[in-house]
């Protein structure tokens, strides 16, 4: 969940960050994660490092800065990673996508024995969850052996959370009665007001650590990837990067979908422009010439 900006930057929790250290911190939150503080972000970093620095004793910030940097796998910059990362999603969100990929990408290319997807930051699993209800709504039983769903995140704290696919009834709100009882198992007793994705749905997701400004493991290709509401907090030298990563791991035809808010104009990302948030690798993919792919035009077109 973002966190509130605080209206005084000075001091939060008793801890105040000194501005030297405030841009430590943001080179290393870019060096790391890709992402880009901006300064006003002050008292929203200082009351996210508070905890973590109460926790392990550190006296200054600088001195919990050098325990972050020790090692860059180790537990404290983890924590650190975990700490920074915004996390909001919902299920069904920006729900276009969801109807597009099921008419075009989904029943297009449904006679093919396996669909591989990619959703690249799955933050607490909503959004993959969705892909699966999304593609079993559309396939039926065959979407449980024919869809796989590898999501990835940079935070190990929020994978946690989305491999345990338990969720507080209010998280639920976007879905309808009829997926609740189709897809979740509503929770009785001591798990009152929560639900849990069915083991069915939970199956067709494997959920690993990502850094998406690393060079990519061998994964792919993917007949689609969704990369949303996550290149907004990156620079546009970084955008191109991660977007020319992506596009190596789609097939020929495959799908890029990106944020509502965000889009590749002003990159040289060689993907053909579908409508706005989506994009399409060149070629013919597995589906192609079946379906009801749409017109084309260029993003500046629009
Ligand atoms: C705002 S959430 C978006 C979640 C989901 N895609 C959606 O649209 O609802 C952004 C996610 O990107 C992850 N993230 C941030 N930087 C990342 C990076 N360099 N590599 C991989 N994931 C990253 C965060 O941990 C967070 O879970």
């Amino acid at each position: 969940m973002p966190l509130p900006e605080l209206a005084s930057p000075e001091m939060v929790g008793g801890l105040r960050i000194p501005e030297a250290d405030f841009r430590e911190i943001c080179a290393l939150v870019q060096q790391r994660l890709g992402i880009e503080l901006r300064t006003g972000k002050e008292s929203l970093v200082t009351l996210r490092l508070a905890e973590p620095m109460r926790r392990g004793g550190f006296r200054t910030v600088q001195e919990y800065l050098q325990a972050v940097k020790r090692d860059p796998n180790g537990p404290a910059m983890l924590e650190f990673i975990d700490c920074l990362t915004t996390n909001h999603t919902s299920f069904l969100r920006e729900s276009s996508h969801f109807e597009f990929w099921q008419q075009e990408v989904l029943l297009v290319q449904k006679h093919r024995p396996e669909q591989p997807v990619w959703c690249a930051a799955s933050s607490s699993g909503e959004e993959p969850y969705t892909m699966a209800m999304c593609a079993v709504e559309a396939l039926g039983e065959a979407a449980y052996r024919q869809v796989r769903i590898l999501a990835t995140d940079i935070s190990p704290g929020i994978l946690e959370q989305a491999q345990r696919a338990v969720y507080r009834e209010e998280r639920l709100e976007p879905v309808s009665e009829a997926w609740r009882r189709r897809f979740f198992l509503r929770g009785e007793g001591k798990w009152q007001g929560y639900f849990r994705v069915k083991p069915e749905i939970k199956q067709m997701v494997e959920f690993r650590r990502l850094n998406l400004i690393e060079p990519l493991p061998p994964i792919g290709p993917f007949s689609s990837i969704f990369c949303r509401n996550v290149m907004i907090y990156f620079n546009s030298a970084t955008r191109g990067l991660v977007v020319d990563q992506m596009r190596g791991r789609l097939e020929p035809g495959g799908y890029l979908f990106v944020g509502h808010a965000e889009s590749l104009n002003g990159l040289d990302s060689k993907m053909e422009y579908v409508k706005p948030s989506v994009y399409r690798l060149a070629g013919l993919g597995a589906g192609a010439g079946t379906g009801t792919r749409m017109g084309r035009k260029t993003e500046e077109q629009t």
